[in-house]
């Protein structure tokens, strides 16, 4: 009897062929932006402690509360699928004392898949992956601050060939949020009871996250509630005004959006999303912030950071027929080696190795195939000359040119010598 078929998980994605490709090309050209602004890469476990991203980013946030994949695993620890990227790269700094360099700021950049589980659609999935960067230093000043924005405005504007645009708010600092959160709960006070069960909870945990609730009474609601830039403190606003100035020397677009609080509790200063206007119904297609408290959250010194994350699956999304042909880069085949003859020696594979050792890329076909079959798959994997062994000219080899279809013989049993011909044919 045939086995019942297994399907992959819901909300997780197969990458094969031009996708698996493009999936690359995108996370190279990440790492190279951020390589110019002078970012090392960082690899951090997969799976960590969940107190990590219950102290990091917060019981009030979705991510924890709700969207955790725990590992059943004996013993005292309780691991999570990592959700997001920042919590483990600040306590990667923390653990390696990454932060007791001299060269300040730290700069990291990633790339991985994270775990959340969300329900599934367009752009939304359970196990995705991000690329993002982090900088941390004794203090976020706005040259730091601008380069993070500015990294992930390029690099998203490079890859996608056209303009995009922010989202941007400013969460202050401490004092100025204790200000907005008690103007908050003033403000919910007669109003939670008849809000969604979410929302009982977050006026309790964390009363920022309420601004965030999807279900649609309570964004009526939302609408009406006191916005952040009445309660910062004059410092604050201060920031935000140079960081504000700053873009609009660099030329970005931005929009500035009072509701906009992200959906991670450690945010403090500056938060910004990256929309495509093109594809608006992608979401947010990266998105960021800065972090006051964080390292000491997670029990390392007194530094700052900011940074953000990508969604790769979402850049994949929004790529026009254009952009991804711009990015498959150049799949050729330089040789196909079709051998017919009824008792096969090791010439061909000799061939092959001998190729690729000269730094070709050359692949073959399966002796079961007969020669029309056996062009059709060399066409179909775009390579640029085929090899032929035939039994009727055994010591003879045909050099088909796949382009002008111009076939020669070329007659040596001897590998190093049909190599050089073949060599000098390239030329
Ligand atoms: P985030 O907004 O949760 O931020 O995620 C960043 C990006 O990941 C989003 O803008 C989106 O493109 C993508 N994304 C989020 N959820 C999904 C999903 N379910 N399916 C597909 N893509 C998704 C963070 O994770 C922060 N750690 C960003 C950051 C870095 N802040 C400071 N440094």
């Amino acid at each position: 009897m045939k086995e019942e078929r297994i399907s992959k998980p819901r909300g997780t994605s197969d990458f094969i062929g031009e996708d698996k490709v493009i999936f690359d090309a995108i996370e190279d050209n990440l790492f190279s932006a951020a390589e110019k602004f002078g970012c090392k890469r960082i690899d951090v476990p997969m799976f960590e402690d969940q107190q990590l991203f219950v102290r990091g980013v917060g019981e009030g946030s979705d991510i924890v509360s709700k969207e955790m994949f725990k590992l059943d695993v004996k013993g005292e620890h309780n691991y999570i699928m990592r959700p997001e990227f920042t919590a483990s790269v600040n306590r990667a700094v923390i653990e390696n004392k990454l932060f007791a360099s001299p060269d300040l700021p730290i700069k990291l950049a990633y790339c991985g898949p994270v775990f959340r589980y969300e329900r599934p659609q367009a752009g939304r999935l359970r196990q995705f992956n991000q690329f993002g960067v982090e900088f941390i230093d004794e203090k976020i000043d706005t040259m730091t601050a601008m380069d993070s924005v500015l990294l992930l405005y390029r690099a998203a504007e490079e890859i996608l060939g056209h303009e995009l645009y922010l989202k941007v708010n400013y969460l202050g600092g401490s004092e100025s949020r204790e200000n907005y959160k008690n103007a908050l709960l003033d403000f919910y006070k007669d109003k939670v009871e008849h809000m969604c069960g979410d929302c009982h909870r977050r006026y309790q945990i964390n009363v920022l996250r309420m601004l965030d609730c999807k279900v649609p009474e309570d964004i009526e609601i939302n609408k009406m509630a006191p916005v952040i830039s009445d309660y910062l403190i004059e410092e604050d606003k201060n920031n935000f005004e140079t960081m504000l100035s700053a873009l609009d020397a660099l030329n970005i677009e931005y929009k500035r959006d009072e509701r906009l609080v992200r959906g991670l509790d450690y945010y403090t200063g500056l938060v910004f999303e990256i929309y495509d206007p093109l594809n608006r119904s992608l979401g947010a297609i990266g998105a960021g912030g800065q972090y006051g408290k964080l390292m000491e959250e997670l029990g390392g010194p007194e530094m700052e950071g900011i940074g953000f994350s990508f969604g790769i699956e979402r850049l994949m999304l929004a790529l026009d027929p254009i952009r991804k042909a711009h990015l498959i880069k150049d799949q050729s085949l330089d040789y196909f080696i079709v051998d017919l003859r009824e008792k096969k020696d090791a010439k061909g594979i000799i061939l092959a190795d001998v190729l690729r050792s000269a730094g070709r890329t050359v692949s073959s076909s399966s002796y079961e195939k007969k020669l029309n079959g056996s062009l059709k798959m060399a066409n179909r994997l775009n390579a640029k000359t085929t090899l032929i062994f035939t039994d009727t000219e055994p010591d003879v080899v045909l050099i088909k040119d796949m382009t002008t279809r111009e076939q020669i013989s070329y007659s040596s049993s001897d590998v190093d010598k049909i190599v050089s011909k073949l060599m000098e044919m390239e030329r």
